[in-house]
């Protein structure tokens, strides 16, 4: 049985993400845009304890308590495990953390908690008693991870009392490690359900670093444009098909505050994106034919 097989019918429920960590810059556009992603079909909302130090999360408690039937209707997922700008997987940072997510949240229950970068002197037999303890306690009911390599995920998986249900990793049009490193790989081998962070990064705004070099970035923007001309819609659209089309399941993270952009989004799942035109994105990518 594939280890997402597990999770509330929510998490399924669209085929996209909705990504809270912009949501407390301007906190009237942030409340709208949750709102808008809620009305518009989004379940699985995303966060962690330190976007905006906290502030995402209470601001998203806040809607909550607001508007009806919004608890009970979504996956809420938070991650924790990074403090002070160093990792820390420790039984008592983990605990804490939790209690103050949930508080913020103002919820009794996180459906999914992923670990946010891995704590290179993680203990995996302290995280396993750690994750025994959360759902003893019933704060969580499903784990995953973020930013893990498939060698983190299956030592952190040997351990583990449950299946480890999500893998959170940056994949976007410039940043395709994924694809090639055995990441996606190990999603579909286990069915582990990947989260792409920053789906539209290099596309809609500078990237975390542009690894892409501008020749090939050029060839990924005309090849976006072809696209866009032939199945409708603009460049980010076409991003999004790219991932949607990967058979893992990629569910893109949005993190848009514009409504219009929150609800444009969840067209991309239909379109009727090619193998041909997968391969002819991936090539651009490249600057180069497959082999
Ligand atoms: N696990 C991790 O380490 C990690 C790291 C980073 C992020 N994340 C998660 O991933 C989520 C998504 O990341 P992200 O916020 O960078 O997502 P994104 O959807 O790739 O980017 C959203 C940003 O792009 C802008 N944008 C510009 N043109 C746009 C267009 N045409 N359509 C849509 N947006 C456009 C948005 O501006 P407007 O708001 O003005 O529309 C917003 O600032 C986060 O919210 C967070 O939950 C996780």
């Amino acid at each position: 049985m594939r280890n997402d097989a597990q999770l509330p019918n929510a998490y399924h429920a669209c085929r996209l993400g909705y990504g809270c960590m912009r949501i407390a810059g301007d906190r009237d556009k942030g409340r709208a845009a949750v709102i808008a992603a809620y009305e518009a079909g989004y379940r699985l909302f995303d966060h962690a304890d330190i976007y905006a130090g906290g502030a995402c999360e209470s601001l998203f408690g806040e809607i909550l308590k607001e508007v009806s039937g919004m608890r009970d209707a979504i996956c809420l997922q938070g991650k924790v495990g990074i403090r002070a700008g160093r990792y820390d997987f420790s039984r008592e940072h983990l605990l804490e953390a939790v209690d103050g997510v949930l508080k913020r949240l103002g919820v009794d229950r996180l459906d999914v908690l992923l670990l946010h970068r891995i704590d290179l002197l993680a203990d995996p037999v302290e995280v396993a008693e750690v994750f025994q303890a959360l759902l003893d306690q019933g704060k969580v009911s499903h784990f995953g991870v973020s930013n893990a390599s498939p060698s983190q995920l299956r030592m952190l998986q040997a351990h583990s009392p449950v299946p480890l249900v999500a893998n959170q990793v940056e994949i976007n049009l410039d940043r395709t490690e994924a694809v090639y490193d055995g990441t996606l790989d190990q999603c579909l081998e286990l069915g582990v359900s990947p989260q792409a962070w920053c789906p539209i990064g290099g596309v809609a705004y500078g990237a975390w670093g542009k690894f892409a070099s501008p020749a090939q970035w050029r060839l990924v923007e005309a090849e976006l444009d072809r696209q866009a001309a032939h199945y409708g819609g603009d460049r980010v659209g076409i991003n999004l098909a790219w991932l949607l089309k990967h058979p893992a399941k990629i569910i893109p993270l949005i993190g848009s505050t514009t409504p219009e952009r929150i609800t444009t989004a969840l067209a991309a799942s239909e379109i009727a994106y090619t193998r041909e035109d997968w391969y002819l994105l991936n090539e651009a990518r490249r600057g180069q034919r497959m082999p």
